[in-house]
């Protein structure tokens, strides 16, 4: 770990994930990339060049990819891992984690979220706002988990996918690689095949 942390990102999901970095309090400076030329700072945290700048701060700083989409964080997190760079693990002081909670490198969870015992987080997972996970559960990774969605006990998501806000997943189910749930999409059985899924009960949109 180094002293300080750069985000690349520093639209709303980047300050959140600042705001969560400062709350952690084990950086003494932080910056921004990002490639709109128009934000200088965020949050009174300057942004200091384009994401593609990130390889030249790789010796100095920790750096965390703070993009949304769940594609391009792969995309950017694979070539700062293949470049040897620092990638921490974010969680808001407000989370609450149960025991042999695993989670890896490039994941962000952020406040109110609860994870439940046993559950195992991959890379660059978004763990949004006041999310939960019960236990048992197996995130793959780089899948976000929106604000207020709830996933109960021993489910399985595939890599990529985006699981909406306000969704229900219920126990022991599995959802394939890269889908979309929708938001308050309620999901009652394994989705196998990809797609958007909305509604009570979930189907293909
Ligand atoms: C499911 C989703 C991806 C579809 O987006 P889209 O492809 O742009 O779809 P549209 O908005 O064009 O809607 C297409 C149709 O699906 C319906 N629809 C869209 N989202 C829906 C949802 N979540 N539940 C039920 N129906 C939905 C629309 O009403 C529309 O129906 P119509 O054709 O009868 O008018 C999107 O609506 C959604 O739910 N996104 C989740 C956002 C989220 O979780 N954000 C968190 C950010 S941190």
């Amino acid at each position: 770990m180094k002293n300080k942390l750069l985000i690349i990102g520093a639209s709303g999901h980047g300050k959140v994930v600042a705001d969560i970095a400062l709350k952690m309090n084990k950086w003494h400076k932080m910056a921004f990339l990002d490639d709109d030329e128009s934000i200088e700072s965020a949050m009174g945290i300057k942004v200091i060049g384009k994401s593609s700048d990130a390889f030249t701060y790789i010796n100095d700083y920790d750096i965390f990819t703070a993009i949304g989409n769940n594609e391009i964080r792969e995309k950017f997190q694979s070539r700062l891992e293949t470049a040897g760079a620092s990638i921490p693990v974010l969680i808001h002081p407000d989370a609450v984690l149960g025991e042999q909670v695993g989670l890896k490198t490039g994941t962000v969870v952020m406040p109110g979220v609860v994870i439940n015992c046993c559950t195992r987080i991959g890379k660059g997972c978004i763990i949004n706002t006041g999310a939960t996970i019960d236990h048992d559960s197996v995130i793959e990774d780089y899948v976000h988990i929106s604000p207020g969605a709830h996933l109960a006990g021993t489910v399985r998501i595939g890599k990529g996918s985006w699981i909406g806000v306000g969704s229900m997943v219920s126990n022991d189910i599995f959802i394939v690689s890269g889908c979309m749930v929708g938001a308050g999409a309620v999901v009652v059985r394994d989705i196998t095949e990809v797609g958007t899924y909305v509604g009570v009960p979930a189907r293909m949109a």
